[in-house]
């Protein structure tokens, strides 16, 4: 099968993996790369199937040093080979072996960490690599997402070491669940960590991690972990440290998700250079690429958690508000309110729940 993404023609070989579904994540990753991208990079397609990321990577961001492709399969390996040479890569290496193995000798400064499921077994070399760097980034995706979100609990317990709830908010609280692991396995290594971006989408949850060498950057990095509390009886949440408190004042039971990432998901910086570099790139995904790093973006600076309008509605027993009607009213009151990536009708706001269901009666009363 022959296929077109970003400037990449590739052929995927029988028995090869290739979602074509995940094009968005390969865009959103590659303008994520060049946003970061420095002359002579050396970066890592960790478990490269067809070999499409590094292939592309490599052709849409001219800064780029080295790619070596990474697979445990030789035919996923032959592949990449003949995509690679076919796309005229200039420096590239292709290695068939066991990812972790790989890792253990060879630092990069870019490490693509794209498994099936979850990405916790290869954090360890991959953190290490980078920190052979003295720093570096990890993409890490992770398509366990049904373990993040609270939907087997036991798993999330046991690989993430963490607590997941499964509410409205699990996306977000899944993708700090993912961050917080990675910044305790990054501590381990003297390594501190700074979210770049960081999308949950579909299936999937990806982020793009910078590390900066040193003790003191790997504890104030530990020191954003905490816990995200919420009641399901009235939707009031909050961030701690520790938890302590099991009851909520309407005397509904909390639900405590984490230790997590509580620190911020995105950089602006970067951000930004990605808006850039989306205008210029012909992706068919260009539009809604814009949507979604403008939402990035307008996440910045705000609590953990979003409010959820339909369950907004649920709890006051009133009909459903449009999002721009309680938008305008929490502004017009002074509070800072976006619509979020991580939900369809849901915003977030420095506004608690009493300022959002005052805000929600207003817009409803003003129909
Ligand atoms: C989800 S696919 C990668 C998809 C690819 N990055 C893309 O965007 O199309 C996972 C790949 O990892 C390879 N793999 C699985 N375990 C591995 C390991 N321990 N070391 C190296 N490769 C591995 C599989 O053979 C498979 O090709
Ligand atoms: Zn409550």
């Amino acid at each position: 099968m022959i296929v077109k993404e970003g400037k990449a023609e590739i052929r995927v070989d029988e028995g090869v993996f290739y979602n074509p579904e995940m094009e968005f994540c390969r865009d959103f990753s590659s303008l994520a790369l060049g946003a970061v991208c420095q002359k002579g990079l050396v970066v890592l397609d960790g478990m490269c199937a067809s070999g499409i990321r590094g292939v592309r990577y490599a052709l849409e961001n001219e800064k780029i040093g080295e790619v070596t492709f990474v697979d445990l399969d030789s035919k996923a390996c032959k592949n990449a080979s003949y995509n690679a040479k076919k796309n005229n890569l200039g420096s590239y290496k292709v290695e068939n072996t066991e990812i972790t193995r790989f890792l253990w000798e060879n630092p990069f400064d870019f490490l693509e960490i794209d498994p099936f499921g979850t990405p916790v077994p290869y954090l360890v070399p991959a953190i290490r690599s980078a920190a052979m760097q003295g720093g570096g980034i990890l993409s890490a995706t992770a398509t366990d997402v049904a373990v993040l979100c609270g939907a087997h609990y036991k798993a999330c317990l046991k690989n993430y070491q963490s607590r997941p709830v499964d509410n409205e908010c699990c996306h977000e609280n899944g993708t700090r669940i993912l961050i917080g692991k990675v910044a305790r396995t990054a501590s381990e290594y003297n390594l501190g960590v700074h979210p770049i971006a960081s999308l949950s989408r579909q299936h999937f949850i990806k982020t793009f991690i910078k590390f900066e060498r040193g003790a003191e950057k790997a504890v104030s990095s530990i020191k954003k972990l905490g816990f995200i509390s919420y009641c399901p009886k009235c939707l009031w949440r909050g961030t701690s440290s520790l938890v302590v408190k099991e009851k909520c004042e309407c005397g509904g039971q909390l639900q405590h998700a984490g230790p997590l990432w509580l620190g911020e998901l995105h950089e602006k910086k970067e951000l930004e250079s990605m808006k850039k570099e989306n205008e210029k790139r012909e992706y068919a995904s260009m539009a809604a690429m814009h949507s979604l790093l403008e939402k990035m973006s307008g996440e910045i600076g705000m609590p953990a958690g979003y409010f959820d309008l339909h369950k907004v509605s649920e709890v006051l027993k009133v009909s459903a508000e449009k999002v721009d009607c309680v938008l305008e009213s929490l502004s017009k009151k002074g509070f800072a309110a976006i619509r979020t990536h991580f939900r369809e009708n849901s915003i977030k706001t420095n506004a608690g729940i009493t300022e959002v269901k005052e805000a929600f009666l207003n817009s409803s009363r003003k129909r």
